[in-house]
């Protein structure tokens, strides 16, 4: 027995091919600064990848190779990539030199090191490889997942430590390298990636891309479905599926302007061209910044524009986050804070000031609540530069990277001036695109440039309390809306009379609507429910964001009137944003417990890995 455990422990360690097997203490290898990365990425680093896959629908998975240039800097015989269950074949290097390699001790969340043996003048390295069904990053879609039910689909999300499920790599957002790719799919399906892209089918089914400007690995991206391409003109455009893509087209015409209000405000768009491409509705996310071709959620398209500050918010990544990267997962609110500040300023330039400020509003709103919940919790990830060390970077996605990050930066831009915070803010794109940034490096930058090295007027920002301490500092400038106090005063009469007649509808839009019902609480009772429902038909709205916030409004309330279409929309709708929180609606009582059971028993299986795992630990806490 313990001889044949031994041996599987033996064999799981060693497996692939490796001649002279050498231990590989994980945590340790790792000889740059980023925890969720094994590579050795001061010694030996990746510069391009050449990446060539054929996809396999049926089996549900990618067969091919990942080829690098790499630099060996240190001229060391070893080079460490990023793997989780993946299956590695052989490894070649310069040509065609099959080498040894090791698969080391695996870990639940960074995966399993790949330690290729080199020698100090290689400069090519080449993994032959096959991913596995479940990988996570990759999700693959039945024709009755998507719009027009007809055809598979797959797409990936890589971010934030996902592209190693799918490619071998050195999977740290402090690497950047160039890439072509030639994926080969079925003839009736139309690939694409975050790289230049064609917008026609390819008879033969074999797509190649190129990526000329420096990216960091959570942005490679691949999808392939049956999509159509609309173009608004030279530069942008967006890809849906036949029976989506006018809705699509219709709804996304703002494209263009954005695109020209985000270079005026912090220079060029550094990436060719910027497309959208919508997923069916089990993408896990709003919407991911892969370059030159965002991935968003169909949730947005509402029918009235009213959802597009998304697609500012992945543009605005073009510049924070995809020219300027956060050098670790640490450093997410470098991602995040400075790309929902600059959305802020697209929609305002956009659409003006009063919808920009109630938008800001309502995030902040967000943040109140995130931060009351976090600080009773799990106090130390209300810090904008986080300690994501042995955890899953996944934690680090909260409000907090988002609202206060951008709070943080809004407070600056209030002491110094938007002038002067907007030239700083061009001028620190433009001297560091295609590069990486930590959180230290970027208050450096603040202090030297925005307050020329003064270090008693760069105090007035008070950076310490914001980016290292918990909560929010003493004194800052909260948003305010004009539009949403008028909001509250329509809900507070509607609380107290029941009379839905005190609610002046007049102009409002989406945002009101979400602020109103956002208002009520568990205490509003089922008569009150029935009278909203009855005279906004909120149940049966077709606006995501009004029947996420509306049904939990009404598990709150026992308000089962709703039943059928939470389960209908939980089971077509895998954009975690919604899911989790109607989840932990229904797991608060007994009965909706019960609920929550049987329509996950169904839902699970049409869940991306993301999705699935949040609520998987959801369902298990409330055991
Ligand atoms: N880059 C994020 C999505 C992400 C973050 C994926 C971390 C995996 C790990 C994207 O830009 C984003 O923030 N999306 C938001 C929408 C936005 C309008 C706040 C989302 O998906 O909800
Ligand atoms: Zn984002």
């Amino acid at each position: 027995m313990r001889i044949s455990v031994f041996l599987l422990v033996l064999s799981l360690y060693i497996v692939g091919c490796n001649n002279t097997p050498k231990s590989v203490s994980p945590l340790k290898i790792n000889a740059g600064n980023d925890p969720h990365s094994f590579s050795n990425f001061n010694d030996a680093i990746i510069k391009k990848l050449n990446l060539n896959l054929k996809v396999d629908f049926e089996n549900k998975i990618l067969t091919g190779f990942a080829e690098y240039d790499i630099e060996n800097k240190t001229g060391g015989d070893k080079i460490i990539f990023d793997t989780q269950n993946l299956n590695i074949e052989a490894v070649y290097i310069d040509g065609n030199t099959k080498t040894d390699y090791v698969l080391g001790k695996s870990d639940s969340i960074i995966g399993t090191p790949l330690v290729v043996n080199i020698k100090p003048a290689t400069t090519k390295v080449k993994i032959i490889y096959k991913t596995r069904p479940d990988a996570a990053a990759i999700q693959w879609l039945e024709p009755s997942q998507t719009h027009d039910k007809q055809f598979p689909f797959m797409f990936t999300q890589s971010e934030a430590i996902l592209a190693r499920t799918w490619i071998p790599i050195q999977d740290s957002p402090g690497i950047k390298f160039t890439y072509t790719a030639t994926v080969t799919c079925p003839t009736n399906l139309m690939a694409l990636m975050s790289a230049e892209n064609d917008t026609v089918y390819h008879a033969d089914g074999v797509y190649h891309f190129n990526m000329p400007q420096p990216v960091s690995s959570y942005l490679m991206a691949l999808a392939i479905g049956h999509v159509q391409y609309h173009g608004y003109n030279a530069i942008s455009g967006v890809y849906a599926e036949p029976g989506l893509l006018n809705a699509c087209a219709n709804e996304l015409t703002d494209m263009p302007a954005m695109i020209n209000a985000a270079g005026e405000l912090y220079g060029p768009y550094a990436w060719g061209k910027y497309d959208l491409l919508v997923l069916p509705p089990s993408f896990p996310f709003g919407g991911m910044e892969n370059p030159r071709l965002t991935f968003a959620t169909p949730t947005i398209i509402a029918g009235d524009k009213s959802l597009v500050a998304l697609v500012a918010h992945e543009l605005a990544h073009s510049w924070s986050g995809n020219l300027v990267t956060n050098a670790t997962w640490n450093d997410f609110w470098l991602n995040e804070g400075f790309t929902v500040y600059f959305e802020n300023r697209i929609m305002e330039k956009i659409y003006g000031k009063p919808y920009a400020d109630m938008l800001a509003y309502l995030g902040y709103k967000d943040l109140e609540e995130t931060m009351t919940d976090l600080l009773e919790h799990n106090p130390d990830d209300t810090k904008l530069f986080l300690h994501l060390e042995n955890r899953n970077p996944d934690d680090g996605m909260s409000d907090i990277a988002y609202e206060k990050g951008r709070l943080f930066l809004k407070n600056i831009e209030a002491i110094v001036g938007r002038e002067k915070f907007d030239a700083f803010l061009k001028n620190y794109f433009e001297e560091n695109k295609f590069k990486s940034m930590t959180t230290e490096m970027f208050l450096n930058h603040v202090r030297n440039e925005l307050f020329d090295g003064d270090t008693a007027a760069y105090s007035k920002i008070n950076a310490r309390a914001w980016v290292y301490e918990n909560g929010l500092p003493k004194n800052y400038n909260a948003p305010q809306s004009a539009i949403l106090f008028k909001v509250q005063q329509d809900a507070d009469a509607f609380t107290k009379s029941g009379n839905t007649a005190v609610i002046d509808t007049a102009g409002y839009s989406t945002h009101n609507w979400l602020q109103l019902i956002r208002t009520f609480d568990a205490k509003l009772g089922i008569e009150k429910l029935a009278a909203l429902d009855k005279a906004f038909h909120f149940t049966q709205s077709q606006n995501s964001e009004i029947q996420c916030v509306w049904y939990i409004l009404a598990i709150k309330n026992n308000y089962d009137a709703a039943n059928a279409q939470i389960e209908n929309f939980l089971c077509n709708v895998g954009r975690r944003k919604f899911v989790r929180p109607l989840f932990a609606a229904l797991l608060e009582t007994e009965n909706g417990r019960a609920f929550a059971a049987k329509i996950y028993d169904k839902a699970r299986p049409t869940y991306h890995a993301v999705t699935r795992e949040t609520i998987d630990e959801m369902m298990a806490n409330a055991k």
